[in-house]
This record gives structure tokens, C-alpha cells and sequence, in this order.
């Protein structure tokens, strides 16, 4: 099987690991989840589906559980109804809970706003109001391209209300690549912001889309927020001011029941090709599954608990556990616009404390930063309020996962390691809390209702103790419903590998240990994990090679202690590398130059300048022998290259400081 390459230490640390963590009694007395869902959903996969379909409002109820004759286009709760935004925020009105707290909005400069469930269905319908007179009806796209404010929630819920497709874009990606996802969408309304605040300082936000305009033909209007008050270009032929436009609208606004395979939105990831995919998710599968996960996964006791998801709303994280799933079980979360060291270190733990956040979830990467800061820092403060810790993104670390639980869990909050795909929509393999004996580093067990396999080539089975491939062996109610535009894309990246076995193929390597639990080892394909968030290398290969001076590149992702993967390019120059080009301006350039094209967070960690790549007879780039350069690590196995003395010529190259 392809080993994802250099996560080998990787696999040793983790399999080493043996300590366990059996759920208090305490916790599991009053635990969501129960062990019996494992043997109930076994029992009947679609009898358990439809048990967790009830958990919504329907207007209409479905009178198929699932249809897969259409494989691999799955249609979930066949011939259901129900509004997804009715579901998020209108029916915790009517049934009382209109004075709850939906969102604890924290700004970063310190302002903070307070919005219950009532206000929650003004501005929601304020904003469908908005955009209904923007043209927006169903099916129409909306680009969403803003940072953690309320209004992106608003926006997003909005959307649902009028059966319309957001594209939410993550506020750090470039204009060019918001371009490219408005004009794939061919989104009708932009919607933004002046400018965010980061580190303190305002920074422009509407400028990037300005840019993108340009050549969008489809946008007819840019809905602007104001965040910052910094001075912005205005383009009078499609610029709005929100506060012009939503302000003023009527605060009621009547749902309407779409179907349950209605389409609810595109959020676009990375692939193994430098296009971003347009991972379209529809409504009442997926809603089911954002509702039961959250619910089951992180414990939720809406009337209680205060939950926090660190994640930006541009990720599929903030799609599923900011929006849809914790506002379809009412809960009350806080969403903060800034960074974790702003104005200091402690800000998250000052943030925890002030609301008493019960449910936190983030990332290894933020995890291993706060280690890298140091314990003293949540010390002091008051973090008892704390009762289940979740992570996401990438496999984390035992070293992590103890810390975690030892200096932010008190000791005994549960970890939660919840692994899934923005393809999957929901989460898939986690352990729950109260019911699974935990094991640092390992996300486990597939949650009920859900089957997965890890496979060797063939597509056989490994069994206990054996590692392979990853795949998902039975449709799910939050899968994909496709790439946008592109069926055959949709078929040949993730059903054509194991065509004849029917089986979703993950992208990932996976190990069972001897107790069948899984395991998770990181990509083995051309994706990288850089801090959580998926970067293609032949993405930021293009990014590089549409620099003019950059005649070929490479691109690997190396291991990094922080970030888990660091993106490393191999340039050969047009003029050679004794050009002066190869000089630290001329790589900085280029480092900004992907900043440029796809978005500050696939800038390279390094670049280096090469004579030559690694290549096989058919031309392929060995990618494993760079990342071996990269690691700093011995060179393997070389025999398939074309030309075997490539890599003692880069070696030598890199050591004469080229
Ligand atoms: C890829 C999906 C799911 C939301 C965030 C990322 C990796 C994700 C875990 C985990 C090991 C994980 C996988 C997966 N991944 N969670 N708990 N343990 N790996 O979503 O950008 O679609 O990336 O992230 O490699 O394929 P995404």
C-alpha cells in the first residue's frame, strides 16, 4: 500500500502509546450517548437514521429512509421537507427558548454582543428580506467572504431560509482565489466586510474583492458590512452598504419547506489537481447528522452548557459545529473574531472564564501552539468550567492529547478526537464521551450509524493490527452530494479506486491497533495538512510556477511540530541557480507571490533553489525522496529515478548554500 511517506515516526510514537482513560461515572450517568446506540444502529442502520431524523422538524416526513440506487449520488429522508433555518433558529422560539443565548459574539478589540434565539430569527429574517430584494431566490448562489462576525452566521442562515447556496470563502484566501470559487458558483451576491480585525490592527477586507469583481459576471451585488470604519474603494454599480439594505427590512420573514435533497451549500477544498473542489452538501441528511453528532459527540445539554468552536466559519468545522449543528440543538456558543494572542496568550482561557465555556473544541496545531506558550498561561485562570475537550484536523499528538487534558481538562475532561472530511459534512470517527475508554492519539470508533473500513489495494480488509486505507464501506446522511459542476470529478476522486466494492475512498492511511481501534496516519495523497487545513502540493506548484522567474517547482509537505505539516517547494529558476534570482529577495518574492495567488496560509515554510527534480522514467515527481530532503532525513530508496544522481546533486546544491 502507498505509506503516507515520512509519518513513520509518526506511527511508531502513536502505537506505542497504551495508556487508557476510562469515562467517570459521573459523566457516563448523565451522558448523552449510550453504548446501546452501537448495537442499536448495527441492528438497523436506517431505523437508527430515522430516529436520529426526528431530532428536526419536518413538514412534510420522508417515505424513504435512503436511496442509493442512484450510487454514487445518495438521496437521504427521500420525499421529507423541512427548512434548514426554521430548524436552526424559529423552533427553539416557538418552543420557549426564545431568551436563551444563541451566540456570545466576542470581538477581538473586546466589544462583545449577546444575541438570543428571538433576535436570532429578527436578524436572520432581516436578512433574508435583504436578499430576497437582491434577487436571491432558490438555487441562486451567494459567495460569503467575510470573518467571524455575526452577520456571516445571519448570512449563512438566510441563505438556507430562501432554499438558496451559500459558497462561503475563508476570509484568508486571496482575491484571485475567491475569483475562481465566485465564478465556478457563478454567485449571484457577494457578500463582505470593510475590513477584520487582526493582532489589534483593522485590516482590509473589501479591497480583495474588489479585485475579484472585475471579471465575475454573475455577481449583481456586493453586500457590505461595516466592522472596521477604514475607508473602502465603493463601486456604485454594485456596492450596498448592509445597514442600508438589511436594516431597514421587516424582521419577519415566512420559511419555506424545501425538499431534503435540496442543495444547502458549496464550500470548496482542496484536491490532488491545483482546481479547488466544490463539495456540494444538501439539507436533510446533513442537518440530521450536524444535530446528532453534536449532540452525541461533544454531550450537549442545551440549557447548560456553553459551547465553543475556535474554527473560522470558511471551513467545513465552522459550517458544521458553529452553524448548523449547535443552532439545530439550540445551544448557546460563543464565536470569537480573533486570534488566540490578542491581546494576549490567555485570551481563549480569558474567554472560557468570562463565559464559562463548558464545551471547547479546536486544533492540534492550536493545541501545540498554546503548549509552545507554556502551562503558566491557562494556569491562571478558571477553566473548571470546563467538561469535554474535542480536536480536529489532523491526528493529534499523545504529547498533545495529555496536555490537553492534564493543563486545559482539569485532569478529567474527556478528549474527544473527531475525525472527518469537509466531504463527509459531519463527523465520522470519534469516541463519545461517557461511553469509550479513551486512548491518546486515537480517534477510535466509528460513531453509530456509521461503518468504515481500512483496506489494503485490493480493497481487502486488513483486519485487527493491520494498516491500509481508509475507506467509508456505506452511504451516510451528511456525505457529499457531489462536486459542483463536475459528476465525473466526484466519481473519479473518491469512487473509482474501489469501483467494484462500492467503497468512498478516504484519501487517508489508517492502522487498527490489537483493541480494533483506529488510528489515523495522515494523507496518502498529494494533499497537505498544513495547521488543520487541506493545501494541494500542485496547487501552490502552480502558484509557483506562474512566477516568472520559476521555470519548475515541487512542493512537499514536511513534518513541523507546530503546524504538523510545513509547505517546502523545490524551484528551478529559468536562469539557472547561479542567476541572482536565487537570492533571499528573489525567494521572498515568490513566497509572497503565493500568498498572492492562493492566500497567506499556503506560503511556503522554505524554498529551495535546485538544479534538478527527482523524476521517475514516466516523469513523475518523487515527492517522498524531497520530503526526505526536506525532514533532513537519509535519502531512500532511488532506483526508479530516471536519473539517480538527481538527488546527490540537490543534496550537494543545498549544502554549498544554493
Ligand atoms: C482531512 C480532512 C474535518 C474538518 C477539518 C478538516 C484530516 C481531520 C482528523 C483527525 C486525523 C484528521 C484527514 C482528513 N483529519 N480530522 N481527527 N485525525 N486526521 O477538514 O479540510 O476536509 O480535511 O483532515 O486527513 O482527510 P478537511
Amino acid at each position: 500500500m502507498s505509506q503516507p511517506d515520512g509519518q513513520n515516526n509518526t506511527l511508531d510514537n502513536l502505537l506505542s502509546e497504551n495508556r487508557t482513560f476510562p469515562p467517570s461515572p459521573e459523566f457516563a450517568a448523565q451522558a448523552n450517548a449510550t453504548a446501546e446506540w452501537y448495537e442499536q444502529a448495527a441492528a438497523d442502520r436506517e431505523a437508527f437514521w430515522s430516529e436520529q431524523a426526528a431530532r428536526l422538524h419536518w413538514d412534510t416526513k420522508w417515505s424513504q429512509v435512503l436511496d442509493w440506487s442512484d450510487a454514487p449520488f445518495a438521496k437521504w429522508f427521500v420525499g421529507g421537507k423541512l427548512n434548514v433555518a426554521y430548524n436552526c433558529v424559529d423552533r427553539h422560539v416557538e418552543s420557549g427558548a426564545g431568551d436563551r443565548v444563541a451566540i456570545y459574539w466576542e470581538g477581538e478589540p473586546g466589544d462583545s454582543r449577546a444575541i438570543t434565539y428571538a433576535e436570532l430569527q429578527r436578524e436572520v429574517s432581516k436578512t433574508a428580506n435583504a436578499l430576497a430584494e437582491l434577487g436571491v431566490g432558490s438555487g441562486d448562489r451567494v459567495a460569503i467572504y467575510l470573518p467571524m462576525l455575526p452577520e456571516a452566521v445571519f448570512s449563512m442562515l438566510a441563505c438556507a431560509r430562501l432554499g438558496a447556496l451559500h459558497s462561503v470563502v475563508f476570509g484568508g484566501f486571496s482575491s484571485e482565489a475567491l475569483r475562481s470559487r465566485i465564478n465556478d458558483a457563478e454567485a449571484k451576491v457577494v457578500i463582505t466586510c470593510d475590513g477584520q480585525y487582526r493582532r489589534g490592527k483593522p485590516m482590509p477586507l473589501k479591497a480583495n474583492v474588489d479585485e475579484a469583481v472585475t471579471a465575475t459576471p454573475s455577481v449583481q451585488h456586493v453586500l457590505v458590512v461595516q466592522r472596521t470604519g477604514e475607508d473602502v474603494a465603493w463601486n456604485s454599480g454594485l456596492d450596498a452598504w448592509w445597514h442600508d439594505v438589511v436594516d431597514r427590512q421587516s424582521t419577519r420573514h415566512t420559511p419555506e419547506a424545501f425538499d431534503s435533497e435540496h442543495p444547502l451549500y458549496i464550500l470548496y477544498t482542496s484536491g490532488t489537481t491545483g482546481k479547488p473542489k466544490g463539495i456540494l452538501h444538501t439539507s436533510g441528511g446533513y442537518l440530521t447528522q450536524a444535530a446528532y453528532t453534536h449532540s452525541a459527540v461533544f454531550d450537549l445539554k442545551p440549557e447548560s452548557d456553553v459551547y465553543w468552536c475556535t474554527a473560522d466559519i470558511g471551513w467545513v468545522t465552522g459550517h458544521t459545529y458553529i452553524v448548523y449543528g449547535p443552532l439545530a440543538n439550540g445551544a448557546s456558543q460563543v464565536i470569537y473574531e480573533g486570534t488566540p494572542n490578542t491581546p494576549d496568550e490567555g485570551r481563549h482561557w480569558d474567554i472560557v472564564q468570562k463565559y464559562g465555556v463548558s464545551l471547547y473544541y479546536t486544533a492540534p496545531t492550536t493545541i501545540r501552539t498554546f503548549m509552545k506558550w507554556g502551562a503558566d498561561i491557562p494556569a491562571q485562570y478558571d477553566l473548571s468550567s470546563l467538561r469535554v475537550l474535542g480536536s480536529v484536523g489532523e491526528p493529534i499528538n499523545p504529547e498533545a492529547w495529555m496536555w490537553y487534558r492534564e493543563h486545559i481538562g482539569g485532569g478529567t475532561a474527556p478528549i474527544v478526537d473527531t475525525w472527518w472530511q469537509t466531504e463527509t459534512g459531519a463527523i465520522m470517527i470519534s469516541p463519545l464521551p461517557g461511553v469509550t475508554e479513551a486512548k491518546p492519539g486515537s480517534a477510535q470508533t466509528p460513531l453509530p450509524g456509521i461503518s468504515v473500513a481500512v483496506v489494503d489495494e485490493n480493497g481487502d480488509e486488513v483486519g485487527a493490527g493491520g494498516g491500509g486505507l481508509l475507506v467509508l464501506d456505506k452511504p451516510w446522511p451528511a456525505m457529499l452530494r457531489g462536486i459542483w459542476g463536475d459528476d465525473e470529478r466526484f466519481r473519479e476522486t473518491y469512487w473509482s479506486k474501489f469501483a467494484d466494492k462500492g467503497f468512498y475512498f478516504a484519501g487517508d492511511g489508517a492502522k487498527y491497533d490489537e483493541d480494533g481501534d483506529l488510528w489515523l496516519l495522515g494523507r496518502v495523497d498529494d494533499v497537505m495538512n498544513v495547521s488543520g487545513h487541506r493545501i494541494s502540493t500542485t496547487e501552490v506548484e502552480s502558484a509557483l510556477v506562474s512566477h516568472d522567474t520559476v521555470a519548475e517547482a515541487a512542493v512537499v509537505g514536511a513534518s513541523d511540530a507546530t503546524t504538523g505539516q510545513g509547505i517546502v517547494a523545490f524551484v528551478i529558476l529559468r536562469g539557472g541557480t547561479d542567476d541572482a534570482a536565487s537570492g533571499d529577495t528573489a525567494i521572498a518574492a515568490l513566497r509572497e507571490h503565493v500568498a498572492r495567488e492562493i492566500g497567506p496560509i499556503a506560503k511556503p515554510r522554505q524554498i529551495m533553489v535546485v538544479g534538478e527534480l527527482p523524476k521517475t522514467r514516466s516523469g513523475k515527481i518523487m515527492r517522498r525522496l524531497l520530503r526526505d530532503v526536506a525532514e533532513n532525513r537519509e535519502i531512500g530508496d532511488v532506483s526508479t529515478l530516471a536519473d539517480s544522481s538527481v538527488m546527490d546533486q540537490i543534496s550537494a546544491g543545498l549544502k554549498t548554500g544554493s
